[in-house]
């Protein structure tokens, strides 16, 4: 197998048989998060980027099987940012040393495209140097289209999963598999860095599943790529499927970075909710991204997608000086700078 993960190392690439056999096997870790640590640090270096993350509202129309803000949670308080309070999110953050904010919301209608071009051309004025990364869900070519030219630089869709009949068993009838993934090439298509990804040990996953993300995410080639665990929320009618596994999530983050060098991975709050060092655990295994909150306080335990969601702690964004003491201390540092995607080709 240590010769499977060499090829890995120089090919980034390996057999759909050989990936089933790393997928499946926890002894060879130690050597796969190695290597996985030396790619990064070869495209990437020592630093880790930071976002800061802005959960805009928790309203959201569609009803996905495992998210807790999902439409039919009446136990939900819901909430919404306006424009003018996000853009006192970008203040504070900015005054940080944040470039990069993340706005991401549930599929929210009162956020129609004006309002959120509105919001990207303010904080694109406002704030000079910085990126905006947008998560908002699937709309269509031309609201993307418009997006960009408003100024927003990044999107972030996860695709859930490659395989449609497993999608369909995550989501209701209404959300269409095709449809997210043309939402993903749209966004390539008209010039945004763009980011997929999926849950590791969701209902019914299998491991041919994960290799079809995989297989899904070489065909897409998007500049980042997120990857965390599962975790049951009480409230959905996932409530009483298991967890993923730490472990299995940090193998699959070694591997795509293997498979991706020059991918954006970030270490999810999903990962530090399941153990306390998952995060940093995540940055070893080759994530290269961390996203501390900066939604309002009395905000940041309703956006609950998943239960005991961190909310304050490092994943707080006022706490910068402690995720950088942290991140020093396994041997990273944490960059301020905008940490745009490098594609492999630049390097010198
Ligand atoms: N556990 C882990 N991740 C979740 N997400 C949504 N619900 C859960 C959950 N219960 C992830 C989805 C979504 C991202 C914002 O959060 O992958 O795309």
């Amino acid at each position: 197998m240590y010769n499977t993960i060499d090829k890995l190392f120089k090919n980034h690439d390996i057999s759909d048989k050989e990936l089933t056999d790393l997928i499946t096997s926890a002894e060879y870790d130690d050597y796969l998060f190695e290597k996985a640590d030396i790619v990064r640090k070869k495209h990437y270096g020592n630093s880790v980027y930071v976002r800061g993350l802005i959960e805009i509202s928790n309203y959201c129309k569609n009803n996905c099987y495992y998210c807790g803000i999902r439409a039919e949670n009446s136990l939900v308080e819901r909430y919404r940012l306006l424009p003018d309070e996000i853009l006192k999110c970008c203040e504070t953050g900015y005054s940080l040393g944040f470039r990069t904010f993340v706005l991401q919301g549930g599929e929210d209608i009162y956020y129609n495209d004006d309002v959120v071009c509105s919001i990207i051309s303010d904080i694109k004025a406002s704030f000079s140097g910085c990126a905006v990364t947008l998560s908002l869900g699937e709309k269509s070519y031309l609201s993307y289209s418009r997006f960009f030219e408003a100024g927003a630089d990044r999107y972030l869709l996860r695709h859930e999963t490659a395989d449609n009949d497993h999608y369909r068993l995550l989501h209701p009838q209404s959300m269409d598999p095709d449809n997210r993934k043309k939402c993903l090439f749209d966004l390539k298509k008209i010039g945004f860095q763009t980011g997929a990804g999926f849950m590791v040990g969701s209902p019914f996953q299998k491991t041919g599943n994960i290799i079809s993300d995989i297989r899904f995410l070489k065909t897409l080639n998007p500049e980042m790529i997120g990857i965390g665990p599962f975790i049951s929320h009480k409230n959905t009618p996932f409530g009483n499927y298991e967890n993923g596994s730490v472990q299995l999530t940090l193998r699959i983050i070694a591997l795509v970075r293997l498979m991706f060098p020059d991918a954006l991975i970030p270490a999810t709050t999903a990962l530090g909710t399941m153990l306390d060092d998952g995060r940093e655990r995540g940055i070893k295994a080759g994530a290269n991204v961390v996203m501390p909150n900066l939604s309002p306080q009395d905000c940041r335990k309703k956006y609950e997608i998943y239960q005991n969601k961190l909310y304050s702690g490092e994943e707080s964004a006022q706490a910068l000086l402690k995720l950088r003491k942290k991140i020093s201390s396994i041997g990273y540092t944490v960059s301020m700078e905008r940490g745009d995607h490098k594609p492999e080709n630049s390097l010198t």
